[in-house]
């Protein structure tokens, strides 16, 4: 039980990888509370949860009044929050950058970076008043070097990673510490309708060097690590968790000479 009686909020927890973490949490003993916008998932969330100590809010991280109101309701319940997890994300309809809509652009920079500055700010007020607190975000390996397609995505998640160094260098004197997660392609959350194609999944597969996509429970035991005690030292840093994609080169050079061409 690593985590009795910690409070952790994790958005975006109703479902994909962050209700796997809600889960893996509430099995270490911690209390547990999520959000997400879509109202069947909150409540089929608290229904798979019954009888154990989580909250399940309808609340958008883009809506500053609705997070605070679920911060609020956190505080007078459990009297405290230890843990942020800021897991919400949208990614873009991919699409080259000459195309992309305006709406699409300005939706995902709403919540993937403003919601989660939003929530980042309401819940990490409450961390500096109580002198201790952990924020770790989920941020992307896109966010290093983009992708063709995912522009506002990449930005986005690329900005997470400078907030987290700067949330280090202004919190820490208070006890809050921060850092952040670059995961390559897992085999869940948003990637499960493609992942139900082998052609995907041989795909993504072939961009890392390991040769498979990441699994959902590998991810979260990181999560876990960040979380605990043990991880207090890294602080402002955004970890890569991507089986070795980032900076992959499918054929290599050598290989190329060395096939005689
Ligand atoms: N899966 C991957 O391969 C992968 C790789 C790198 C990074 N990530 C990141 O990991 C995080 C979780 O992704 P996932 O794969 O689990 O995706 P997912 O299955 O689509 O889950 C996303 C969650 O975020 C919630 N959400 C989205 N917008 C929200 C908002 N405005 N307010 C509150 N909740 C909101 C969704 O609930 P509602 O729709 O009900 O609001 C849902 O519960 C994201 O930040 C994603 O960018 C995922």
């Amino acid at each position: 039980m690593r985590f009795k009686e910690k409070v952790v909020f994790i958005t975006g927890g109703t479902k994909g990888l962050g209700k796997a973490m809600a889960k893996a949490f509430v099995d270490e003993g911690a209390k547990v509370g999520v959000n997400g916008r879509n109202k069947d998932a909150v409540a089929r969330f608290e229904d798979e949860f019954k009888g154990k100590d989580v909250l399940a809010f309808n609340a958008d991280i883009g809506k500053y009044e609705e997070m605070e109101s679920a911060a609020e309701n956190i505080v007078k319940t459990w009297g405290r929050v230890d843990i942020l997890i800021n897991n919400a994300g949208i990614v873009n309809p991919l699409m080259p950058a000459e195309k992309i809509k305006k709406e699409d652009f300005d939706r995902v920079i709403d919540i993937n970076l403003k919601g989660t500055f939003y929530a980042t700010q309401i819940f990490g007020k409450r961390m500096i008043e109580q002198k201790c607190g952990r924020i770790i975000s989920i941020a992307s390996q896109v966010g290093y070097f983009g992708e063709k397609g995912f522009l506002p995505y990449s930005i986005s998640k690329s900005s997470l990673m400078i907030m987290t160094r700067s949330i280090a260098h202004e919190w820490s004197r208070f006890g809050v510490t921060a850092c952040a997660v670059a995961p390559g392609f897992i085999k869940g959350g948003m990637n499960e309708g493609l992942i139900k194609k082998e052609v995907f999944v041989d795909f993504l597969s072939k961009r890392t060097p390991v040769n498979r996509m990441g699994g959902v429970d590998e991810l979260v035991s990181l999560i876990l690590f960040l979380a605990s005690e043990q991880a207090v030292y890294i602080n402002g840093d955004t970890i890569t968790f991507d089986g070795g994609m980032t900076g992959y080169t499918q054929e290599p050079l050598l290989d190329f000479i060395m096939k005689g061409r």
